[in-house]
């Protein structure tokens, strides 16, 4: 019920949220993916959600139920995610691009589960269109947030990114770091801005991490 108390602060905002990770088939029981849970973008989802926001959510697959009062699309593959996106790009103020979208897929998805196909041919693999980058080649008013997921440091490589992207700002978040990313109900990020500023929020629970988000994308709708 936290949901009743929320100022509605963000009333009137259509924002699309991409969460989970993708599935890329090599054929019909055998794919490739990535271990994202999905819990940082149902987070913005349902914090977005109680803050007043229209919320549709493209999920790939994850075990988290559908939140309430939010209209989710259930995807498995990058082409699906993309699809799913630019349908509903046009009617969106703003996007939270949080999906772990694989950066290939199999040059070939045979059509029946063949008995151990040689690795050479299984593994052919192409590249996924980048689908944030597609958004913000026609960025307009949009409000555009990106998730850059990095080893190590990575400041540099997650500013890139961001210019690469034409996004509004992007958040740095580390894979290898104990108690946070993927599957932990924590996270702890830096938000990175075109005009070279830096957040850094410290860990904390993923639905105040995407509080913090929302502020940003709040005033950027405002402004
Ligand atoms: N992204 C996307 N489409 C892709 C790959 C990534 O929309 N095919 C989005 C992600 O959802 C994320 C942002 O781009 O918001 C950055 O993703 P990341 O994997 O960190 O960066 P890449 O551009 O894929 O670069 P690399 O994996 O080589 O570091
Ligand atoms: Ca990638």
């Amino acid at each position: 019920l936290d949901g009743f108390l929320t100022p509605k602060d963000l009333g009137g905002l259509r924002l699309l949220v991409s969460a989970g990770p993708t599935r890329e088939y090599l054929d019909p029981v055998r794919f490739l993916s990535n271990p994202s849970s999905g819990r940082m973008g149902y987070a913005v989802a349902e914090a977005a959600r109680d803050r007043g926001a229209e919320v549709v959510l493209v999920s790939g697959p994850t075990a988290l139920p559908d939140p309430w009062g939010v209209e989710v699309v259930r995807v498995e593959s990058a082409l699906e995610m993309r699809q799913a996106i630019l349908e509903r790009y046009a009617w969106a103020d703003a996007v939270v691009m949080a999906a772990a979208v694989a950066d290939y897929r199999p040059a070939e998805v045979l059509k029946e589960k063949e008995p151990k196909v040689e690795a050479e041919r299984l593994l052919r693999l192409v590249p996924n269109p980048d689908i944030l980058k597609e958004l913000g080649e026609r960025k307009g008013q949009k409000v555009l947030v990106g998730f850059a997921m990095e080893t190590g440091e990575g400041l540099e490589r997650a500013r890139g990114k961001l210019l690469r992207k034409n996004l509004d700002f992007i958040v740095l978040n580390w894979v290898n770091r104990e108690g946070v990313g993927f599957a932990s109900p924590e996270n702890e990020v830096v938000l990175v801005f075109r005009d070279g500023r830096v957040e850094e929020v410290s860990r904390r629970p993923k639905r105040q991490v995407a509080d913090r988000i929302l502020d940003h994308v709040k005033a950027l709708w405002a402004s």
